[in-house]
């Protein structure tokens, strides 16, 4: 499996969401390859969130060595699975589609914790109290989706 997770800036959801699934897939022995990216282009080459830094570091995860990028039309070819963090990623994302192979790659994350609802996961970068909450329902969809490809 190779998964990619996408927000709006790749400093906060996604290298959160990149850094949880890789730490439960470890856990578990999977040999899956996870990645995120951006469908903005403000933060290329930056490091993740400082606060995005510290829940991943409460609960264990070192994020730190990720770097912000772009998300690019490749992508959509490149991974079986593109998980959208809210419906303005899922929307940015579905545009670069070429083809609805392409398109059904794409899923909202949160519709693995709660099938169908299309949940966003609320962008915490207003918000510092956002995190923990940010953290606990990506950590949950993680572990949903590896049950549900396992
Ligand atoms: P993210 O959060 O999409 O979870 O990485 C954001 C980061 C930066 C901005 C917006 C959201 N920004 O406007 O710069």
């Amino acid at each position: 499996m190779k998964i990619l997770m996408v927000c709006l800036g790749n400093i906060c959801r996604s290298p959160l969401a990149e850094g949880i699934l890789k730490h439960r897939i470890a856990e578990k022995k999977l040999d899956w390859s996870i990645d995120s990216a951006g469908t903005g282009s403000w933060h290329i080459g930056e490091m993740p969130d400082t606060r995005s830094i510290a829940i991943a570091k409460k609960y264990g995860i070192d994020i730190t060595g990720q770097q912000a990028r772009h998300l690019i039309s490749a992508d959509l070819d490149r991974f079986d699975l593109i998980l959208a963090m809210d419906s303005s990623n899922y929307q940015n994302i579905v545009r670069l589609a070429i083809n609805e192979e392409q398109r059904q790659k794409v899923k909202m994350i949160m519709n693995f914790a709660n099938p169908g609802m299309n949940q966003n996961v609320p962008d915490p970068y207003w918000d510092d109290q956002g995190f923990e909450k940010v953290y606990q329902m990506l950590d949950e969809a993680c572990m949903k989706l590896i049950d549900h490809f396992t």
